[in-house]
């Protein structure tokens, strides 16, 4: 087997373990390693949450002596500071690792290439670049906040077949069924943050909390309402239980402030205004400094609307029910008419079934996006 072939399957490797902390490494990024010698795994390792060991040190632990002289694969490059646990580089270096593989780069500025010079300096070889597409999908989040400076943003819509969004007469009922439903918790679980705009508050009450346990816990994310005039109920269920923060416009915060004094929990914050409510762009820089990776939106609408036209939008999940609510009913989204030259700012990458349900995935087209109305 060659050198490279050895590397890509190792890393195939390394990137399944990775894909376990899934729901649990927030803010930290989803780390999967592996060490080889002489052709196999002799050590495996991911890493499971933040304050935890790292990949690396789990996978060198694995290892043990077996691992002088030998390969490691990771899924991003190995760190040099020392956070909450100590640099990797330097357990990799102090192991006697001979070759360290890495898929990329780590984006966070406290890294940023200097884990691979470190490991350079102390004459390890270090390749850069392996399985680098496919590794990335695992942290989409953490390459966002750190590149983009804001969290990577899915917008979830339920619809009928033509394309509704809710019933006529606004009565809280499902659109999709259970199985749909039950998807959208392993989103909203794997996410940092679910938000919601007023409207949804006001007409739905819904909860947006994770009812699945991973292991021993259940993470909940933060949830996130932006509600410019302070109109939403404080005792709406999404406030139950704290860990919620309300977005107001300026004028609204000492009204916020007094609605939710008596709730634990549940922070408010202004953000200026902009067309529609807030300023969404300002919303996400604050909620990647509050270490947001992944946003999970579920809102009406206007909100919808926004976004999109904003071209805020990097996957939009669309659930379609077979079934037909009528013209009189709410659309996807509120949105001015498209031009020609709009053309299409998505594609689809995936499609499949949730029971009777139909769900699709599509990304954001970068090239088109930047130049979207919002833009
Ligand atoms: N099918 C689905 O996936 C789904 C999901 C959620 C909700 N819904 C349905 O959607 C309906 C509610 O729709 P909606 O449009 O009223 O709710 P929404 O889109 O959730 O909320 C809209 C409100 O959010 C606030 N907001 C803050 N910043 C905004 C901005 N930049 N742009 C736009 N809005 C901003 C405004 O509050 P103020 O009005 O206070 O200024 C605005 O009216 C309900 O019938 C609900 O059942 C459907």
């Amino acid at each position: 087997m060659s050198a490279d072939v050895a590397d890509a399957d190792a890393m195939r490797r390394a990137i399944e373990l990775a894909a376990r902390g899934l729901f649990t490494t927030d803010p930290n990024p989803r780390v999967g390693c592996v060490i080889v010698r002489d052709g196999r795994i002799v050590g495996e390792g991911w890493h499971r949450r933040a304050g935890e060991p790292h990949a690396e040190v789990l996978a060198l632990g694995a290892a043990g002596a077996a691992a002088r002289g030998a390969t490691a694969v990771v899924t991003l490059e190995p760190c040099c500071h020392t956070g909450r646990t100590p640099p990797c580089a330097d357990a990799l270096i102090a192991a006697g690792v001979a070759r360290v593989v890495c898929a990329s780069q780590d984006p966070n500025p406290r890294v940023a290439g200097g884990g691979i010079a470190r490991l350079r300096a102390a004459g390890v070889e270090v390749v850069v670049g392996t399985g680098a597409r496919e590794a990335r999908v695992l942290n989409p989040g953490f390459f966002a906040r750190f590149e983009r400076g804001r969290p990577h943003v899915r917008l979830k819509l339920a619809a009928s077949l033509d394309a509704r969004t809710a019933f006529a007469d606004r009565r809280r009922a499902w659109i999709t069924g259970e199985a749909a439903r039950e998807d959208v918790q392993t989103w909203r679980a794997r996410s940092a943050a679910v938000l919601t705009g007023a409207g949804t508050v006001r007409s739905d009450d819904p909860r947006l909390d994770v009812r699945l346990a991973y292991g021993d816990r259940v993470r909940q994310p933060l949830r996130v309402v932006l509600d410019p005039q302070a109109s939403c109920a404080p005792t709406a269920r999404v406030f139950a239980g704290g860990g919620a923060l309300v977005f107001v416009a300026p004028e609204a915060l000492a009204a916020a402030h007094a609605a939710h004094a008596g709730s634990p929990g549940v922070r408010v914050e202004a953000l200026p205004r902009a067309a529609g409510g807030v300023d969404l762009e300002a919303a996400l820089a604050r909620l990647a400094a509050l270490e947001v990776n992944e946003l999970w939106v579920e809102c009406g609408p206007r909100l919808a609307g926004s976004w999109l036209e904003r071209g805020l939008v990097d996957e939009l999940i669309v659930y379609y029910a077979p079934r037909l609510l009528g013209a009189d009913a709410p659309p996807l989204a509120v949105l001015p008419a498209a031009d020609d030259s709009a053309g299409a700012h998505f594609e689809f990458i995936d499609a499949r079934f949730f029971g009777r349900d139909l769900r699709v995935i599509l990304t954001a087209r970068r090239e088109e996006s930047a130049c979207s109305p919002g833009s």
